[in-house]
């Protein structure tokens, strides 16, 4: 007779095996449990609004018509459809089909972008336009969803939002725009400049729009504004291919010298490479590689004492002194960098590619050591996850080149336990933000390497643990951190859309197996195009026409 203690160890034995042989999906079921949760507490206590606190309940809408546009609902729609195309959990399957549709009849039936009042025609474009753009792009792929309602939506949305760039004499679009009359609007604040980012991060909406709906304005319009900026301030050959963070709108000239891969600068990078990924039009590979070269030359540095690599910025312009200031914003560069190198290949196929170089295996090599110092922000943290700003540490004989830190306001700052960087008692939130698993994603699949796998395994369970709403002990949401550095970690009663927009998509993606990123490209909010068709292009004559000879 069997011993019933050997069978119980046995089938225990066997259930171990499972779930190692399964890993990834349980680490996926665990991410789609995450996802639905979080949405459909929101969908249950904040619905429809823009602006969600998950521990109060409290909401808002962002214009001050009072209208909803959306913000955390079209943010949401693709994240939804591609794990739907995922999951391999049918009841999943079932609860994601019907917040797809609940959001669709939404989106159809009660969205009005006719309202007066006035948005940032940016952060409107890539969260609201790219959610519904890849909305429709993913209806057309995926078997879920109405391509029509998301398209027409669009047009919709993008006709008012072009109208930013009407009053300007350079061409490059006022920051504002009244979603209603049309008015374009100046920045309030900063002379009237506009972010070097913001007007530079609209491109692949536009771009992808004049494909889909063949009308060449929106490519046009979006294209105007680099040749200004290139040639009024001499970028290749005053900046080495950098820009400084604000540009006047109506002259397209700098304004100021704070040149930075943070806030205000970082998409500016990003979609010059990304430009080139979805048209393969070598103009803005060329402007990306200057970028970065650029980059190599005055900005990448390395801690002290163990030598972490990270971008440093320029707040007094090139040949001023040196800020060892790091934002988690920046984190978005390893998986940019290993994009640029690889276009989407993995890089064993990379490699073998006629268009690999030795500038190619130094962005590979730099795209490893900047995903490990992001790790390390997270990992060295008490609550395993990023504070928004860190400050690195340098050594004593290269003090002259930074901006000096004074011992005394050293003694407040949050030391890490290898002492490379710091953390001032303001910047240690946490927004759940997904630069850092973003370019884990893109590295797992390109280098096919599970150490990243672990990586983003360690951080889900760091949100898991550290930003979760409880009530009577049970997870009702997850919402942002007041700091990073003392566990129980204190919560901010807030959940940003691209939570559930970018850091759990990113992370999903992190643990499927066909994920082809040479066929798509993903806006700066995590929406995912197409990778445009050559053919189809020429048909519409959709062609870059301006160059810097
Ligand atoms: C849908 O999932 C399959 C694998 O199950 C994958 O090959 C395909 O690329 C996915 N489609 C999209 C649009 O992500
Ligand atoms: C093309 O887009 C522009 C910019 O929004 C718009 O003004 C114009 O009416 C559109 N043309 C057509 C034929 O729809
Ligand atoms: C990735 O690595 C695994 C082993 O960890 C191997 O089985 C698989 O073939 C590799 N895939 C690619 C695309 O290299
Ligand atoms: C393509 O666009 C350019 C610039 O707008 C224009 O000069 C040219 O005539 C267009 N070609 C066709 C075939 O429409």
């Amino acid at each position: 007779m069997l011993n019933p203690v050997i069978i119980s160890v046995g089938i225990a034995a066997l259930a171990v095996f499972y779930y190692f042989q399964n890993k990834d999906i349980s680490m996926s079921y665990k991410i789609e449990k995450i996802l639905l949760l979080s949405f459909e507490d929101y969908k249950q206590n904040g619905w429809p609004y823009d602006v969600y606190g998950p521990i109060s309940h409290s909401h808002r809408n962002m214009p001050r018509s009072g209208q909803p546009l959306g913000w955390i609902i079209v943010d949401t729609i693709d994240t939804l459809m591609l794990t739907y195309n995922y999951t391999q959990n049918d009841a999943t399957k079932k609860k994601l089909l019907k917040n797809i549709e609940f959001i669709e009849n939404w989106i159809e039936n009660e969205l009005d972008y006719n309202m007066d009042s006035e948005v940032n025609v940016f952060e409107t474009t890539i969260r609201m336009l790219g959610g519904l753009l890849s909305g429709y792009y993913l209806s057309t792929q995926v078997e879920v969803g109405n391509p029509a309602v998301y398209f027409l939506k669009a047009v919709d949305l993008a006709d008012r939002l072009a109208l930013s760039f009407s009053n300007s004499p350079s061409g490059i679009p006022y920051s504002s725009v009244n979603l209603k009359t049309g008015e374009a609007i100046k920045n309030h604040v900063d002379n009237g400049a506009s972010s070097t980012a913001e007007f530079t991060t609209l491109q692949l909406e536009f771009k992808y729009l004049a494909s889909i709906s063949g009308n060449k304005t929106y490519w046009t319009l979006a294209e105007q504004v680099y040749e200004p900026l290139y040639k009024v301030n001499d970028i290749l050959n005053q900046y080495d291919g950098l820009v400084p963070i604000y540009t006047l709108p109506d002259t397209a000239q700098f304004w100021g010298q704070n040149i930075r891969f943070g806030s205000r600068g970082d998409s500016f990078y990003e979609y010059l490479l990304k430009q080139y990924l979805l048209t393969h039009e070598q103009t803005y590979y060329q402007l990306y590689r200057s970028a970065i070269d650029g980059m190599k030359k005055h900005l990448v540095k390395r801690s002290y004492p163990s030598g972490l690599t990270y971008i440093a910025e320029k707040p007094y312009g090139l040949n001023g002194l040196t800020s060892s200031k790091m934002d988690h914003l920046v984190c978005f560069m390893g998986g940019l960098l290993a994009m640029g190198a690889t276009e989407g290949y993995t890089i064993k196929e990379a490699r073998s590619m006629d268009f690999w170089d030795s500038d190619r295996e130094d962005d590979w090599i730099l795209a490893m050591q900047l995903t490990h110092t992001c790790y390390q922000m997270y990992h060295q943290l008490p609550a395993g996850l990023s504070p928004e700003i860190v400050v690195f540490n340098y050594p004593e004989s290269e003090r002259n080149q930074y901006e000096q830190i004074s011992d005394t306001e050293r003694i407040s700052w949050w030391t890490s336990p290898t002492e490379d960087f710091f953390v001032k008692p303001l910047d240690g939130h946490n927004l759940q933000r997904p630069e850092t698993v973003e370019s884990i994603m893109f590295m797992y699949h390109l280098s096919n390497d599970t150490t990243y796998r672990e990586w983003g395994e360690e951080i889900l369970g760091n949100f898991e643990k550290n930003t979760a709403v409880k009530r009577n002990g049970r997870v009702e949401a997850y919402t942002s951190l007041n700091d990073c550095m003392h566990v129980p970690t204190s919560k901010r009663d807030n959940m940003e859309s691209f939570w559930l927009a970018e850091t759990l998509k990113y992370l999903y993606l992190l643990f499927q197996d066909n994920v082809n990123l040479h066929e798509i490209v993903f806006n700066t909010e995590a929406h995912p195009f197409p990778v445009l068709d050559k053919a189809k292009m020429d048909r519409l004559n959709l062609t870059t026409e301006w160059s810097l000879n």
